[in-house]
């Protein structure tokens, strides 16, 4: 139905999961699985890790599977101060119609918590005896998700993989970004994970990757006839890739301060979400054949450089009475810090299909707004007989895809069509696909996929280290430069639009931002 511009779908009842969970078998040998929350007394884990391993308890694993959540620290806590610790942190995220609060107590008598050291084998082996004697089983297949700073992951790992394999041989170790904070600290993370680890045993975590409609660009481009032929320099002017949040650092400036917007949200979660964009199409949905397309893509790319990139701080700002803090204003960040919380930058690729084709990222923190965006921009109609004809204005003639991946999912289409009426008027209308509007169940958070991928070994959505090499070597110059030359981040002001400099790098383009 087309009502003002806008197509609407009545709701369906969508199809089941594809995944069919009814007969998910994680006991297939009589074995079970834990997951370690290795750093449970941390930050992460406190505000987000054991969050989502009871969504993806509550929700996914439904709690029929043998399934344990265990902490792991060098703190000491008792189980229940850690079932209590972790349960100010939870949400309903199941069925409004269930009663969340008996899920959320189940769930909570699954999370056990063992006090060890990071580099202590011994301490590692009393954690995987545990977990078997937690719930009389007869072996227990680990995982374990690594919530400590980096300089002891590797510490960890040996001990973990070490304890595990002489346990039963089934060992997975997820981990999540930063890896490393350059091309040089992240190949010697990945060289030191491998001493003990395979390949197909490190799951690294990159969460926008299980975004519904990150999942979905892959369906949209291969098995709609309508996008893929348009899909080149033939017809796309220029693609967007926005990141927004309308908050800043809040109490997290002492991590951010040591990696700054660039390396927070760019080379991981946008740079993932172009090579996706842009990538020829795959041999097969097979995990190797898609990441296969990824490094490639990600290959022909030029690396960044200095005069493409424009950053950017947030400084403090008043508005109707409320003082918003700078950056700087975190106590965990250093008053002179350069560190920018806001980046817009423009990245090539070098092969047939993108040629000359801008690639522009913008990512910020304490913006007017939230949200994460896909922009695909479309060339004019080439002599366009309505522009000819009536003058129409040039940008009512440019067709733009956007992909809203948050919030209010949505994919909508801006055509130019007629006013109804007598005269020949034409403005811009959206064709319109709403999530909300046409899916009824609720969209899965993106680590309610990931973890059970990571639990099924399904490695699609992992990040391999060939991939990471590629994505770092195309920062890696640009940060340097950076730093190395102190370069100073355009100040704006906490809940602006950002930098006037990242308009004048899209006009450099002739791209103008949506
Ligand atoms: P924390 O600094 O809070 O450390 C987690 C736990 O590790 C601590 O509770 C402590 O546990 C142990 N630990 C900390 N420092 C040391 C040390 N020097 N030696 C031995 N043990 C130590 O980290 P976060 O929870 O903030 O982050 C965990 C990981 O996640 C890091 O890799 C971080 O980069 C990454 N990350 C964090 C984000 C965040 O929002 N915090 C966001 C994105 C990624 P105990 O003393 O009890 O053993
Ligand atoms: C994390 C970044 O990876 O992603 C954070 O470290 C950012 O700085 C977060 O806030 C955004 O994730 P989401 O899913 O809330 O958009």
């Amino acid at each position: 139905i087309l009502k003002d511009g806008i197509l609407s779908v009545p709701p369906v009842t969508p199809p089941e999961e594809s995944i069919d969970i009814a007969n998910f078998d994680f006991d297939k040998d009589n074995s079970t699985v834990s997951i370690t929350v290795v750093g449970a007394s941390g930050d992460l884990a406190k505000r987000r890790s054991f969050l989502h391993f009871s969504h993806f308890t509550m929700k996914v694993a439904s709690l029929r599977f043998h399934f344990t959540i265990f902490g792991y620290a060098r703190s000491k806590m008792s189980d229940a101060e850690l079932r209590n610790m972790v349960s100010k942190t939870l949400t309903c995220r199941i069925d409004q119609r269930e009663n969340c609060g008996e899920k959320m107590d189940q769930f909570l008598e699954r999370c056990f918590f063992h006090p060890g050291q990071y580099d202590s084998q011994e301490n590692f082996l009393e954690l995987g005896q545990k977990a078997q004697r937690t719930r009389g089983w007869k072996s227990c297949k680990p995982s374990f998700y690594l919530s400590i700073p980096p300089n002891i992951f590797i510490d960890a790992v040996k001990c973990a993989s070490s304890s595990a394999s002489s346990a039963n041989g089934w060992t997975r170790v997820i981990v999540e970004k930063p890896f490393g904070r350059d091309s040089e600290s992240s190949a010697a993370l990945t060289r030191s994970l491998k001493q003990y680890l395979d390949e197909d045993q490190i799951f690294r975590i990159d969460h926008y990757l299980g975004k519904e409609l990150v999942e979905n660009l892959s369906v949209l481009r291969f098995s709609n006839l309508i996008f893929e032929p348009l899909w080149s320099r033939q017809y796309i002017k220029n693609v967007q890739f926005i990141f927004a949040e309308d908050f800043g650092t809040e109490g997290r400036g002492g991590y951010f301060d040591n990696y700054g917007i660039i390396r927070d949200i760019m080379q991981n979660h946008l740079l993932q979400i172009l090579a996706l964009f842009a990538m020829e199409t795959p041999v097969s949905l097979d995990a190797e054949d898609i990441r296969n397309e990824k490094v490639k893509v990600l290959r022909s790319m030029r690396p960044l450089r200095l005069d493409d990139v424009v950053t950017g701080q947030y400084k403090s700002h008043t508005r109707g009475g409320v003082k918003y803090p700078a950056y700087t204003d975190d106590k965990t960040v250093p008053n002179d810090s350069l560190t920018p919380t806001f980046a817009a930058a423009a990245l090539f690729i070098d092969n047939a299909r993108w040629d000359g084709v801008p690639f522009l990222m913008k990512a910020g923190k304490a913006l007017h707004d939230r949200r994460a965006e896909i922009r695909v921009q479309f060339r004019h109609v080439p002599g366009n007989l309505y522009n000819k004809n009536i003058g129409t204005d040039l940008d009512l003639a440019t067709n733009e895809l956007v992909i809203r991946v948050q919030p209010d999912e949505a994919i909508y289409l801006k055509i130019n069509n007629k006013v109804p009426g007598l005269g020949m008027r034409l403005d811009r209308s959206n064709l319109n696909l709403l999530y909300a509007a046409r899916y009824s169940k609720e969209i899965p958070d993106a680590y309610e996929r990931l973890l059970l991928d990571a639990i099924e070994g399904e490695r699609r959505l992992f990040i391999r280290s060939d991939e990471l090499d590629a994505a770092w070597s195309l920062f890696t110059p640009v940060l340097k430069e950076l730093e190395e030359k102190k370069i100073v981040p355009e100040y704006y002001p906490y809940g602006s639009r950002g930098p006037v400099g990242s308009h004048y790098l899209a006009a450099r383009y002739k791209v103008r931002w949506g």
